[in-house]
């Protein structure tokens, strides 16, 4: 077998680059899979070497094979310069923000963000001097009126957490970066497969590892990659804290992204069926699907995105908490949970309107999101059906 150069992978279909990135089986034997390095010392064959730091590898912080391997593979899926791994999605945001933003700074963020990364703003970048300002994400170019002098970078998130929100990503970045500020971008939902980060315009892009490249519900994991302008100063970031994620989720994570685009397909397909499907019913208000024509943001997500992921959400017509529990809780193949991106189907009930701020949450009833896994579509029809009958049962 001969050895793909950096051109030919360049030329590769998005699905034929998954099988073959961030691997080089000449380097290991002959084995397909990159294996599982641990470790923290690095021997130096001579002092010469210790000195100048020469080899490849030079301690477990800076980097290792199986997390080289993780990391090479998906720089070339994010079209990126470099990428960086964390031990989570929420410790990926983290290390993106700590890029660029310093004491004094400036930081907007979409009012739909996902929680977690509110409360960090709150919680930890207030106390280091980072003001920041929650944006409506209808904005798109709109937004540049909430620039001040000391703003320095501006994080989106499309579609937005729970409420699935569509932002105009490349007008953001125009006027964003005519201001020279860093635009960071939450891509969990797509992932690069369907929203390929930096060619939109975005320079840190953040991916909560946790859903779809793992794919197994069985592990954390962060990805940051930056474009060429924003690599090194990620790297370096990253270098000074050095917040690694552990060999054998990575070696999961390649197992995971062998599969990714397939598994996103079906998971785009059964999403989409189902979020029709429930579109349909009485007890329904409203789907909040960016792929559904009657989707607030459907314009957007055609003109941007590739496709969509296995993440939707409902907004339910009203009815009583014990009508809310007579759905959920005698469901049994939608499991009720956090996170998603896994083979299983999810629900879990939600109501932003405690804490956004320069948007009103305000639906008629309660809201659910859904994360459709890859069972068989009738059964979780069932499943539902029975769930929406005990429900109108409940007076
Ligand atoms: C959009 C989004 N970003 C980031 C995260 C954080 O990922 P993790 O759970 O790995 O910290 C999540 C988790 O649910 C998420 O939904």
């Amino acid at each position: 077998m001969k050895k793909l150069t950096e051109e030919d992978r360049r030329k590769l279909a998005v699905s034929t680059q998954l099988v073959h990135a961030g691997r080089d089986p000449s380097e290991q034997h002959g084995f397909v899979n990159t294996p599982i390095y641990r470790g923290s010392t690095v021997l130096y064959p001579t002092y010469d070497d210790i000195l100048h730091r020469r080899g490849r590898y030079s301690y477990g912080t800076k980097g290792t094979p199986t997390i080289e391997s993780l990391e090479t593979a998906w720089t070339q899926l994010a079209g990126a310069a470099g990428t960086v791994l964390l031990p989570s999605g929420l410790a990926a945001i983290v290390v993106a923000l700590q890029t660029c933003l310093k004491a004094g700074d400036h930081l907007l963020v979409t009012d739909s963000v996902y929680r977690p990364t509110r409360e960090l703003c709150e919680g930890l970048l207030r106390k280091f001097g980072v003001e920041t300002t929650y944006f409506d994400p209808a904005l798109g170019a709109d937004v540049e009126q909430l620039f001040r002098a000391n703003t320095t970078a501006i994080l989106t998130e499309a579609p937005g957490s729970q409420s699935f929100e569509m932002q105009d990503v490349p007008a953001i970045a125009e006027v964003a970066h005519r201001r020279g500020l860093c635009v960071l971008m939450d891509n969990t939902w797509a992932t690069p497969i369907y929203f390929p980060p930096h060619a939109r315009g975005v320079d840190i892009a953040i991916e909560a590892g946790t859903k779809y490249l793992s794919g197994g519900s069985d592990l954390l994991m962060g990805v940051v990659s930056a474009n060429a302008e924003w690599f090194p100063r990620l790297r370096k970031t990253f270098d000074l804290t050095a917040p690694c994620a552990g060999p054998e989720d990575a070696f999961l994570c390649l197992r995971g992204i062998r599969t990714m685009a397939l598994r996103l397909r079906e998971h785009e397909s059964q999403a989409l069926h189902m979020a029709r499907w429930i579109e349909a019913r009485p007890e329904v208000h409203q789907v909040l699907h960016p792929a559904l024509e009657s989707c607030p943001g459907h314009a957007l997500w055609k003109r941007d995105f590739l496709g969509s992921s296995g993440l939707f959400s409902v907004l339910l017509k009203p009815a009583s908490p014990a009508q809310l529990a007579a759905l959920l809780d005698d469901l049994k193949l939608f499991g009720m949970g956090y996170s998603w991106g896994g083979f299983e189907s999810l629900v879990i009930p939600f109501d932003c309107a405690t804490y956004r701020t320069a948007t009103t949450w305000a639906p008629p009833g309660p809201a659910l999101r859904f994360h459709i896994g890859l069972e068989d579509l009738e059964d979780l029809k069932a499943d539902l059906d029975a769930g929406f009958a005990r429900m109108r049962r409940v007076v």
